[in-house]
């Protein structure tokens, strides 16, 4: 997450000797709390003055629209370009010296330290990401497609060229579904993740159950702007597919396919069905789960109707809510708004801080390294 640290030790009255509390304060905007006790980053024994971080965005819609504001609003963070479908609409929104494109591929003229690709869709969108990775940048990314099918080579370009790949954004929006899932999995032996992922789906579901059918419903995601421009992967179940995917990659470092997912979606609900199982108390929820067994993952999405009893039955509208258990049946929920504009970018941003405190903290490494040899100790 997008933590800011200092660390001072303490003395513990009850005993003489030293005892070092850890405390990470998190930073403006973050998404994660303050943390007092567990050495949860290390940042070297001094954070300097934050230099200027030098941020490109790639996508200037929904999602990008608002990352450009949240950007425009951070002190030591300079918006270096804009690559925008309608650079009209980009240009309404951008402060007037970020340079506007049409073009992706030109933001990397504008030296970036950090590429957010907001995007979406593989083509162009990869390409960017494939070269900003192979020059060493940072790169953050809300685009789940490119990631389910192209992570494993994104993260072994980043690892090859020192660049890092901020992925919060792909899955549970504002909630923080994959850095739970990876801090879990390193300490606990997880065996199952099951969550409502996909908030377009959802929401959907809930009107469903009021009555209305899946077309109105569809059409009135779309103008709330929850959906995605074609919503068939939110509704076929598809973008919870994926998502699935990359929280399995964060709590078992497994790649799964989305291929390998059986899906099924909402397109075949019976509307009266959705109204008679709410009249017994259950609600009608796209459920992504995994399973670890043996020889890999078993994973699956499909429409249940879930009890009151399901710590799944009472997420509501675009929120999502992931459920992670382990072998001794310990149980955590992650909750959090998981579509939308804010949510969505509020997770971007979170990524651009850790970006902006990794590469600070390897300049004190690197500058305590100079000082040791300048020193000679
Ligand atoms: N269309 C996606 C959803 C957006 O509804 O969950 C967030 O990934």
């Amino acid at each position: 997450g997008a933590l800011e640290g200092r660390r001072w030790p303490q003395l513990d009255p009850e005993c003489h000797e030293r005892l070092m509390v850890f405390v990470d304060f998190a930073a403006p905007g973050s998404r994660e709390g303050t943390v007092v006790g567990a050495a949860v980053t290390d940042l070297g024994s001094t954070v300097s003055a934050a230099p200027e971080l030098r941020v490109a965005l790639a996508g200037c819609g929904t999602v990008g629209g608002g990352v450009l504001e949240l950007l425009t609003d951070l002190p030591d963070v300079r918006v270096t370009g804009v690559a925008a479908r309608n650079i009209d609409r980009a240009r309404s929104m951008a402060p007037s010296r970020v340079a506007l494109t049409t073009d992706p591929a030109r933001l990397l003229d504008g030296d970036p330290d950090v590429v957010v690709e907001t995007m979406g869709g593989l083509g162009a969108a990869h390409e960017l990401v494939r070269e900003a990775l192979g020059r060493g940048l940072a790169v953050v990314t809300a685009n789940k497609d490119l990631l389910a099918e192209h992570g494993p080579a994104l993260r072994e370009l980043a690892r090859r060229h020192g660049g890092w790949l901020g992925t919060a954004a792909t899955c549970g929006g504002g909630a923080p579904m994959l850095e739970r899932a990876r801090r879990l999995g390193r300490r606990h032996d997880l065996t199952v993740l099951r969550g409502v992922v996909n908030g377009t789906s959802n929401w959907i579901l809930d009107r469903m159950s009021e009555g209305q059918d899946l077309g109105a419903a569809v059409a009135a995601a779309q103008t709330a702007g929850y959906a995605e421009a074609d919503p068939t992967a939110d509704i076929a179940g598809h973008d919870a597919a994926r998502k699935i995917c990359l929280l399995a990659h964060a709590a078992w470092g497994l790649d799964l396919p989305p291929a390998r997912v059986a899906v099924s979606g909402l397109e075949d609900i019976d509307a009266k069905v959705v109204i008679e199982a709410r009249h017994r108390g259950r609600h009608p929820r796209l459920v992504a789960s995994a399973r670890r067994v043996a020889d890999g993952v078993h994973a699956s999405v499909d429409v249940r109707f879930l009890p009151p009893a399901d710590p799944l039955h009472g997420v509501a509208g675009v929120a999502n809510r992931l459920e992670l258990r382990d072998d001794k049946d310990e149980r955590w929920l992650v909750d959090g708004l998981g579509a939308g504009r804010w949510p969505t970018a509020q997770a971007v941003l979170a990524d651009v801080l850790a970006a902006r405190v990794r590469r600070q903290s390897s300049r004190t490494n690197e500058e305590w390294v100079t000082e040791l040899r300048r020193t000679g100790s």
